[in-house]
């Protein structure tokens, strides 16, 4: 079965049970359960296995508490980086020992409450530090603790995306005048900071530059290492980040990519020295789910088809935002589910439902001619969109289905509940 016929059979399906319908339910998001457990699994033989390595999912990618739990049991941990996302892990079972605390802005309370679980926490500068030794002080900790760094490699093709550029909010700017003495020297003044962090950036960074960030993280914590005297370093946290392919159907990210380039650009990192941490988001889950739309109205504007459908900028935000920077799929069914034929096209925009007119997801797109009634689904949605709704107009936030497939049907799990936002 294609990728199309297989959306096409989750559509057919989610409109005969009445979990996708025009009136009641004209927006829904769909998760294939099957596809993450093949690409997690392709996730963990690709690194490799006779190193201790934990793979903690960027919560902030998808915090559905269901999503947290299936990816818990398939054997990932969580990168959290606020307390709402430490909530949602800690909801889902993920043991606080398999938990990192990321976030350039910790309150004290946060500092608190993860320090006092004895998640491994990862501070973001020389101020946060500060904090952490002094709570160490009052309450001690159980934690893993460790510094984010900057290693300052440059941009990807995103800014939004980048953090290990020149003026990155994130971590403590290694090549800036002074600074790695400075770092080196807090180490060595703390022997408990065992870790060190990294995250060069996500979509648009490629593997090279997240390779030349990685390798700057081990050559720093080895230079610690020397000069402490000991392996006070044993844990290197190399961030997530790997690109995922937004044009074609391929169900499984490109694990195998990201670890040869890891082998090329930053040998030491499997050098058996480190354990590793990494926190991968977007290709975990974004290529397993899609969101479908009903087409409410359609009308000609200026010589171009516009289908304003109920997907917009609550469920796309960065596509919305950021068209250049997030293009989306998006194909075209008839209203039972079946895929629309190409026999006729036009030129459309596609619409979604918020009061402002850059609300669309795809722009000039040439698609089988969408009309009332019909339904679109924005492919590639998993990660980031419909799981992170955006609450503009005070739009209902739309229901999330787990797709469950087995002898030729599919089956319907409810990992978020439909829900009217009334503030
Ligand atoms: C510290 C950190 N780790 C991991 C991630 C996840 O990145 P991605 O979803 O691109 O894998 C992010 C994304 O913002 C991040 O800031």
């Amino acid at each position: 079965m294609s990728d199309t016929a297989r959306r096409s059979h989750i559509l057919n399906l989610a409109l005969e049970q009445g979990l996708l319908h025009e009136e009641h339910a004209p927006l829904v998001a769909f998760l294939d359960w099957e596809r993450v457990g093949l690409n997690v699994d392709h996730l963990l033989r690709a690194f490799p296995t006779d190193i201790p390595v934990l793979h903690a999912f960027a919560v902030k990618a998808n915090p559905l508490v269901p999503v947290l739990a299936r990816l818990g049991e398939l054997g990932m941990g969580a990168e959290v980086a606020s307390d709402g996302e430490l909530s949602a892990a800690l909801a889902a079972g993920i043991a606080p020992e398999r938990l990192v605390f990321d976030s350039p802005a910790k309150s004290w309370g946060e500092l608190r409450r993860a320090l006092g679980l004895g998640t491994a926490l990862n501070v973001d500068n020389f101020q946060e530090l500060a904090r952490v030794r002094a709570i160490l002080g009052e309450t001690g900790s159980e934690s893993e603790i460790g510094i984010r760094i900057n290693p300052q490699v440059g941009a990807g093709a995103i800014a939004a995306m980048s953090t290990a550029s020149a003026h990155s909010k994130f971590g403590v700017p290694l090549r800036d005048p002074g600074v790695r003495e400075q770092l080196i020297e807090a180490y060595l003044a703390s022997p408990w900071l065992r870790r060190a962090h990294t995250h060069v950036g996500s979509q648009g960074c490629p593997l090279p530059l997240i390779a030349e960030g990685v390798n700057e993280l081990v050559r720093f914590a080895d230079e610690v290492n020397a000069r402490a005297g000991y392996a006070q370093i044993r844990t290197l946290d190399i961030g997530g980040g790997l690109p995922v392919d937004f044009e074609t159907d391929n169900p499984i990210s490109a694990f195998d990519d990201y670890v040869a380039a890891l082998e090329e650009g930053a040998p030491r990192i499997f050098s058996g020295d480190y354990e590793i941490v990494t926190e991968f988001g977007r290709s975990i889950l974004a290529k397993h789910g899609f969101i479908a739309a009903f087409v409410e109205y359609t009308k000609e504007v200026g010589g171009r088809r516009v289908a304003i459908t109920h997907a917009g900028a609550q469920v796309a935000t960065r596509t919305v935002f950021m068209p250049e920077a997030w293009p989306l799929r998006v194909e075209g069914f008839n209203p039972s589910g079946a895929m629309k034929t190409t026999a006729q096209t036009a030129v459309h925009d596609v619409a979604g439902p918020c009061c402002f007119a850059g609300d669309l997801v795809a722009r000039g797109r040439e698609l089988p001619l969408l009309e009332q009634g019909d339904i679109v689904a924005l492919l590639d949605t998993g990660a980031y969109y419909a799981s992170n709704p955006f609450h503009y107009n005070s739009l209902p936030v739309p229901p999330v289905y787990g797709v469950e497939f087995g002898d030729g049907t599919a089956e319907f799990t409810t990992i978020r509940a439909a829900d009217l936002v009334t503030v």
